[in-house]
This record gives C-alpha cells, structure tokens and sequence, in this order.
C-alpha cells in the first residue's frame, strides 16, 4: 500500500510526528504490563551463557547498536564487540565458540550488513537480527529476528526506526540481564516503567518545538557542528552529526565530550555552535565540566538537558533546551528526538530537500 503524507509538508515531519505511537508500540510489543518484565520472542542463542555479542549496522542503525552495546555491557554484562559492517570482515574478527551476533537494518537489505551478516553465520555464529521489514533478507536469513513496530519509513534520514530501534535493544539489554541473573525483578520494574513512559514525553517534545526552531536559527549559520555527549550519550551525539550533514549539507562532527580535548578543543571559536547532550546523572559533572572548557575558550554552548541539569548549565550555555526529567537509561531515546528536529529545522531554513537528500539513498544494496 502506498503511504502519503498525510496533513505534513514532508515525510520526515510526519515520521517525526510518529514517535509516540511507534515508541508505544514497540515498547508494548516487548513489556509485559502485568508483570512489568521484558517479554522477548524466542532467540536463537541463550542470552544465559552466550560468551559474547558481536553487533553491526551501517549508518543510523549502526549507532542505534552502540547505545544497545551500552546498554547490554551494563544491563546484563555480556561482552559485546561491534563494528560498522562495511568493516567487520577486514578486522577478522575473532569469533567464540557459541558465540551470537546482533544486526539492527530499518530496511533488512543493506547490502554491507547482509555481507557481514552472512559472513558471521557462515562462521557459526547465532544471528538475531532487529529489523523494520519482517519480510526482509536479513529476517529470513537470520537465525531469528525482532521487529521494531515502526511502520514504513519514507524520508531517507531514520527517524521514528532509529528511535525504535532503541526501544527494542533496551528490552533486549533488560530481557538478557534477567535471563543472565544480574538484573533484579525490582530493578526490571523500575526500568521498564521508566521506557513505558517514553512516549508520552515524546509527545510532549513534539507538541512545543520552538526551542529548537530557535536553535536552529543559530546552527543554520554555521559552518561547523560539533555534538557532543558521554556514554550512551555520545552514540546520539554522532547521530546528531551525522543528522545535520545528511538533511542541511553543514559539516558537523560527533564526538565524546571527554575525548574533546584531545583535538577538536583546538577548533573551538565563537562560529562553531557546540550543540551538548548532557542530561543529569552519574556522568554529568563530567560533561558539564568539558563544556566549560570549550566555554572558557569562546565555544557557543547550546545544550540538551533536564530541569535537574540546567541551573550548572545557564552559567555558562548560550541556550540550554530544557527536556523532561527521565531515568538516565532511557535518556539516550529522548535525546535522539530533538537532534532529530534540529537538523530537519536546519534542512527546512537552508531549503535542502529533507526527504530525499542529494546523493543519499534509503537503502543502500551496493557494498
Ligand atoms: C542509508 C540510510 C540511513 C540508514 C542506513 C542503514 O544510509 O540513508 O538512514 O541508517 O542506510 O540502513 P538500514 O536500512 O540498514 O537501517
């Protein structure tokens, strides 16, 4: 069936407007409500010995899977290693036995994400696959997959399957971490009720976006991005980068605010909007504190943050995007939201065409 536009004036306007509904879905897909417990399907492998997770992905969904590894590390402490695709077979990854690998596709075709998926099969590896389109090659060619419950994705920049991908990988982390005996049915509740209200937040986020229209006022002027964000932040941070450059053409970089002295700190000026993901939490000190670092040397500090973060942050941000306040897990799915409307404002002020950037492709089937 074809899918319209509906009353929007693009097709990632209305994806983005899907949020709530795609969140709701998947998320009730994957909780049982009684029992306030990650409900998985059958997996291929036991979450309970498996020695280790190899992940992969291209693009968006790539860094979807480095907030799952985050997550799955922490959550239910499996080792995970995770490569983009495009790459994963260069390494010659050293596999171990029993071992299972993870890959999370919007499309299911992506042709280097197919190749490493089958190359990791071939090597006896258990494949799970997180996938939007239940007929795809990966869903059949995997040894099982999960759904994200997103519905089809027209703008060529992932919105609502990126967040939902992040919705399905969170259980998965929750699912594993009962499964491996480290994760506390109590613990699981409070998780769980803290995603299940997910997205009436988003709803929220979506119904007032003026803030980040006005963010984007100043970002569309720049000629350099730089996002930044720690922990499972900072995977949302290259997403922002990555965001920016796909839909307005601005050249954007992502990176870990700690790792921001080390180098980008040297092309920090007042032209270079420094756009932080700094949620309150166990790693915020710490961030706040790179800010005002590149504060202290004329950085334009615009940042992402809670009601609990932002007095530490208005002495020194240019502007500071209040987002409701949310258990430091499921930060990372809010956060991806309005860096998903910032670079679509962008896209709209300079007049790119946000549903089909130039030399981009939705499904790219060449390696
Ligand atoms: C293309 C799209 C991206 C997407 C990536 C992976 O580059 O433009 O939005 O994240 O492919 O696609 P997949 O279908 O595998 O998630």
């Amino acid at each position: 069936a074809s899918v319209g536009k509906g009353n929007y004036r693009h097709f990632m306007e209305k994806e983005l407007h899907e949020h709530p509904i795609v969140l709701g879905d998947t998320l009730r897909q994957y909780i049982d409500p009684a029992s306030r417990a990650a409900a998985l399907p059958a997996l291929p492998f036991d979450p309970a010995t498996v020695p280790r997770l190899t992940m992969s992905a291209c693009g968006s969904a790539y860094l979807a899977a480095q907030v799952g590894r985050y997550w799955i590390e922490q959550i239910a402490r499996i080792p995970v290693d995770s490569d983009i695709a495009s790459e994963l077979r260069y390494r010659e990854p050293v596999l171990p036995e029993g071992g299972a690998a993870l890959f999370v596709s919007q499309s299911g075709e992506t042709a280097d994400t197919l190749a490493a998926l089958r190359l990791l099969r071939s090597l006896g590896q258990k494949v799970l696959s997180i996938v939007n389109v239940d007929e795809s090659s990966m869903a059949r060619e995997s040894d099982g997959a999960v759904l994200t419950v997103a519905g089809p994705e027209i703008g060529v920049a992932s919105t609502k399957a990126f967040t939902a991908q992040l919705a399905v990988l969170a259980c998965l982390a929750l699912g594993f971490g009962r499964a491996r005996g480290v994760l506390d049915g109590a613990e699981e509740a409070r998780l769980t009720a803290a995603l299940l209200e997910v997205p009436g937040h988003a709803a929220a986020l979506l119904e007032d976006s003026t803030e980040v229209l006005e963010l984007a006022r100043e970002v569309v002027q720049a000629r350099d991005v730089l996002f930044l964000g720690r922990g499972s932040l900072y995977p949302i941070a290259l997403e922002g980068a990555l965001k920016l450059k796909e839909l307005s053409y601005i050249h954007a970089e992502g990176y870990a605010a700690g790792e921001m002295k080390h180098g980008p700190i040297a092309l920090i000026d007042a032209s270079v909007p420094v756009i932080a993901l700094c949620p309150s939490g166990p790693l915020f000190e710490k961030t706040a504190s790179n800010l005002q670092e590149a504060a202290a040397r004329g950085g334009r500090i615009m940042a992402f943050t809670d009601a609990e973060g932002a007095p530490a942050l208005r002495r020194f941000a240019e502007r500071v995007v209040v987002l409701p306040t949310v258990d430091p897990f499921v930060a990372p799915i809010l956060h991806a939201i309005p860096v998903q409307l910032l670079a679509y404002h962008v896209a709209i002020l300079k007049g790119t065409d946000v549903d089909q950037p130039r030399n981009l492709a939705k499904a790219v089937t060449v390696e």
